[in-house]
């Protein structure tokens, strides 16, 4: 292990430079012009790998091509994925980046890209620890396989396939996830819970195009406002969701996870001066980590209506339309929650519009044992690399694919993130921090002798 931790401190910056190339590459899964640009970057993965040491290649799936990098498999050891997505967030909006997205920054000790925390940082923590296992010579105590996607940030369809086809090549003792955060460098945690995704997209259709307002505003609605009148009765005025039947499956929280949720650090200024907002706001009778984490939502997450050009247009749009996504806490079932929301809209919308739905992608909820065997040597490998002790959260993101590695392999996921709060993912000026590379590499050096013995 000595030599393990000895190589992976010596290689540091050059680790960082690698890290760089593969944030050049702008894989936005969700844009179909950078089709090129995912493949392109699944071919340098490929060949990084290789030149680790890893047997590696690319496959194809429904959408864009998946990743997978492994160690020789040995009869009578155990197995364990790596889990991590090559594919990004749009960048957008780009004049608020203080670097270009794809052209990686170093400052204050933190690369500045796109993908740089969510995932391509998290994941190349693990790949940096498997390589120094294979440049000293250390003998792993498992074998491992890279399972490295490029469809997370929408939806991971292609994945559950290619899981259900390799089922016998990937079965697995665990799953190991780098993709979620932990609240600060003092507090490397376990996550053992993730809320889930569904997503609805709402049109509401006028007039059969626009229409001046001053010679025809007054005698027919209004698509916007009508879109927005229906949208205003999805919330209360406290937080909570005014969608019948949303909260019926959800589970309350025990008294100890309330306790649990206590312990995690939380300043109320700090976070708000974090996200920049005036005041908080959240379901009432929760607190924020609770908001956020073990609470179902639901947000608008775009609106798109009429005139948005310089100056003034005087129109009555023709539609109006907006995409909802809610996140769902353990019990909740996506499809479900959309019917119910679906009928819920249909009901409000008045007559005099045409109201168009349009189902998005769907996400269960997950959740998982935090005192079984793997979680406490993880929790120990967490522990050993940062030098502090850990803590258990839940967290309000949602990781598509986990589900199915539970249903498809039968594999628990362990959840150790390395994103600090303040990364920027999904945000302009995302970053990682190189602390959590070190602190990563590390982890994932520490992992594999630990969650071997306990399987
Ligand atoms: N890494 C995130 C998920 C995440 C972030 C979980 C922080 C917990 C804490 C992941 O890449 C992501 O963004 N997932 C999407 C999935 C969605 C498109 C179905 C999400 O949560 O919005
Ligand atoms: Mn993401």
């Amino acid at each position: 292990m000595q030599s393990v931790l000895e190589y992976l401190a010596a290689n540091e910056a050059r680790f960082v430079e690698e890290l760089c190339t593969y944030l050049r590459f702008p894989s936005i899964s969700a844009q179909s012009d950078h089709r090129r640009d995912m493949r392109a970057c699944a071919d340098w993965l490929v060949e990084h790998c290789r030149e680790m040491g890893l047997k590696a290649r690319r496959h194809a799936t429904s959408g864009h091509p998946l990743v997978t990098a492994s160690t020789p498999r040995r009869e009578g050891r155990a197995h364990f994925l790596v889990y991590g997505h090559y594919d990004v967030q749009p960048p957008d909006p780009l004049d608020q980046w203080h670097s270009p997205p794809f052209v990686p920054s170093i400052r204050n000790g933190a690369v500045y890209a796109r993908g740089a925390t969510d995932n391509k940082g998290q994941h190349f923590a693990h790949l940096k620890a498997v390589e120094a296992y294979l440049k000293t010579d250390t003998e792993l105590p498992c074998d491992l396989t890279f399972v490295i996607e490029g469809e997370e940030e929408v939806g991971s369809e292609g994945l559950p396939g290619f899981l259900k086809k390799n089922r016998r090549g990937l079965a697995c003792d665990a799953v190991v996830v780098s993709d979620t955060g932990m609240p600060s460098k003092k507090h490397p945690a376990l996550t053992y819970a993730l809320r889930g995704v569904a997503a609805l997209e709402v049109t509401v259709r006028g007039p059969k195009a626009d229409l001046h307002s001053g010679i025809y505003g007054g005698s027919v609605d209004n698509p916007a406002m009508v879109l927005s009148q229906i949208l205003a009765q999805l919330r209360e005025k406290r937080g909570r969701i005014a969608v019948p039947g949303f909260y019926e499956d959800v589970e309350q929280l025990s008294a100890h996870e309330r306790r649990q949720f206590k312990r995690l650090p939380y300043n109320e200024r700090a976070y708000k001066r974090l996200l920049g907002v005036p005041a908080l706001f959240g379901e009432k009778g929760f607190t924020p980590i609770e908001q956020r984490s073990a609470r179902p939502t639901l947000e608008i997450n775009g609106l798109t209506s009429g005139y948005q050009g310089e100056g003034s247009k005087t129109i009555v749009p023709a539609q109006a339309s907006a995409k909802i996504t809610c996140r769902l806490v353990p019990n909740q079932s996506p499809r479900k929650i959309t019917q119910l929301l679906k009928k819920h809209l249909k009901e409000i919308c008045p007559s005099t519009v045409r109201l168009e739905l349009e189902e998005g992608h769907g996400a269960d909820p997950y959740l998982v044992s935090h005192t079984g065997s793997g979680a406490q040597a993880a929790l120990a490998a967490l522990e050993a690399a940062f030098g502090r002790e850990p803590v258990i959260l839940r967290e309000g993101g949602s990781i598509p694919i986990v589900t199915e590695f539970k249903k498809i392999l039968g594999a628990d996921s362990l959840l150790l993130g390395l994103a600090l709060p303040d990364d920027n993912l999904h945000s302009p000026n995302e970053k990682f921090d190189l602390d959590c590379l070190r602190g990563g590499a590390r982890m994932s050096a520490h992992l594999w002798p630990r969650l071997s013995d306990a399987c």
